[in-house]
C-alpha cells in the first residue's frame, strides 16, 4: 500500500490550495499540494519534501486532521496540518496557487477525494 500526504498551509485565517496540471481529468482542479512517501521517509520528511520541490517553501509539522482517503487500490492519502517556516510559495509544479478563506474554499473545484477534508478545513478556518 502506497501513502499519499497532503499538505495544509495556513495564514491569516486563510489555506494555500494548488492548481494541478495532470493527469488530463484532473488539470484545472484544485488540491492540497503533497505527493508519495518514498521508502525510509516519515509523513513530516514526506511533507517538507513534496512542499519543498513544489511550492518552494520550508514547512515543519505534520498535524494529521480529517480521514483516510483510499485512491484506487493500493494508494491511501492522509491530510497534515504544517508550518509555513520559511519561503513565499510559488507554483513551480502546479498552474497556480490561491489563498482561500472558508467562503471561498465552497467555491473551489476541489479534486473529488479532497473533498472528504471540506468539513474539517471549514473547521479549521472557522476557529
Ligand atoms: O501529485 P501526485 O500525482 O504525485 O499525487 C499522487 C496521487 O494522489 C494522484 O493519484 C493524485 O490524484 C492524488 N492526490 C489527490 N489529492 C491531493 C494530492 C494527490 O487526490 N491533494
Amino acid at each position: 500500500m502506497g501513502h499519499v500526504v497532503a499538505g495544509a498551509v495556513f495564514r491569516d485565517g486563510r489555506v494555500l490550495l494548488a492548481q494541478r496540471t495532470r493527469p488530463p481529468e484532473l488539470a484545472g482542479r484544485w488540491e492540497l499540494p503533497g505527493g508519495k512517501i518514498e521508502p525510509g521517509e516519515s509523513a513530516e520528511q514526506a511533507l517538507a519534501r513534496e512542499l519543498r520541490e513544489e511550492l518552494g517553501i520550508e514547512v515543519r509539522g505534520a498535524d494529521r486532521f480529517g480521514p483516510p482517503v483510499q485512491l484506487g487500490s493500493d494508494l491511501v492519502m492522509c491530510a497534515y496540518r504544517v508550518d509555513l517556516v520559511s519561503g513565499e510559495p510559488r507554483p513551480l509544479d502546479h498552474a497556480a496557487l490561491r489563498w482561500v478563506d472558508a467562503k471561498e474554499l465552497e467555491q473551489m473545484d476541489l479534486v473529488e477525494a479532497d473533498r472528504a477534508w471540506l468539513p474539517a478545513l471549514r473547521d479549521m478556518l472557522a476557529g
